[in-house]
């Protein structure tokens, strides 16, 4: 989906990156035999990230290469600074009073706070969807467009033609084709998440950033986002904020563990479940913890 991946899209090896795995080590603990850390394939890297309010560091010292064409979830208890660290990946932090943060976040090798960065470009390149949908005060149509519309991607009859495209694709058409000049404020809450996700899409981001998008919905709206979220990569990096394990377990390839403002742990999905290396991880990921 990128327009910057050339036409014949990603190599196989942007397709299918190994995983890291990168664990924390803890005084006296010899951490087990860990994969190539994944840097040269990282979309998104987090390089001695340290995010804080006021004086107070919610995360501190992160190195988390997100490999491109995946999907990684990020898990971690409440208040373990999930929401702050996706929020800085595409730099809506940056007005927040108190915030700060030091290290760098890099987007395809490029600092993003880099002074020849332009937030709007850089929101078009890493779209975000939030727990609770949030669709604008306009048509369900206009919704979809907006970001097409603001940032000059296309006019007219194209619109159209992109509206129908992206409701195409996260299964909305046919709910809201005989709609698209009503409100979307009467969409349920499961359809209004899936036109905000139609919205996200349309302006063709590299990085989509999911903030527990499932959250508020049914168990058929959940399928529906994790079963869209399978069919978006390789062509997009895809980082998922979610308390359900099951989902984590279901939608992802890698799996970052957050805790105490660290991350305790970083793998393939399928390790962190089954044979994590660190036991915070292990009593978290079989909900032992607390
Ligand atoms: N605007 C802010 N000002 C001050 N502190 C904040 C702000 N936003 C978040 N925090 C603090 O940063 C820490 C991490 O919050 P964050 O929302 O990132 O956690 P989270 O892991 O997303 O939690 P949850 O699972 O409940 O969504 C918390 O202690 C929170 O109180
Ligand atoms: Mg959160």
């Amino acid at each position: 989906m990128s327009t910057e991946a050339g036409p014949s899209g990603p190599t196989p090896e942007q397709a299918a990156p190994q995983p890291p795995v990168v664990t924390a080590t803890q005084p006296g603990q010899v951490p087990r035999a860990t994969a190539p850390p994944a840097t040269g394939e990282a979309v998104v890297n987090c390089i001695d990230l340290t995010l804080s309010f006021g004086t107070r560091a919610v995360l501190s010292d992160l190195q988390i290469p997100f490999a491109g064409g995946r999907v990684t979830a990020i898990l971690g208890p409440t208040g373990s600074g999930k929401s702050t660290l996706l929020r800085t990946l595409n730099r809506l932090n940056d007005k927040v009073s108190g915030y700060g943060h030091q290290g760098d976040v890099l987007l395809d090798g490029s600092s993003i706070w880099g002074a020849h960065v332009e937030l709007m470009a850089l929101r078009r390149k890493v779209g975000m969807l939030f727990q609770r949908p949030n669709p604008f005060p306009m048509s369900i149509m206009d919704n979809v467009v907006a970001g097409v519309k603001a940032h000059k991607m296309a006019k007219g009859g194209e619109l159209k033609e992109i509206a129908e495209r992206r409701l195409r694709e996260v299964g909305l058409w046919d709910a809201v084709s005989g709609r698209l000049k009503d409100s979307p404020f009467r969409l349920s809450g499961g359809q209004q998440q899936l036109l905000c996700l139609a919205r996200t899409l349309a302006v063709d981001p590299d990085v989509l950033l999911l903030d527990e998008p499932t959250s508020s919905l049914d168990p058929m709206a959940t399928e529906s986002i994790e079963a869209l979220v399978r069919t978006l990569v390789p062509d997009l990096t895809v980082i998922i904020v979610t308390h359900n394990l099951a989902q984590a377990r279901r939608v992802s390839d890698s799996t970052v563990f957050l805790n105490k403002g660290r991350l305790v742990e970083h793998g393939d999905t399928q390790q962190i479940f089954e044979d994590p290396v660190q036991e915070e991880t292990a009593r978290y990921v079989t909900g032992r913890f607390g």
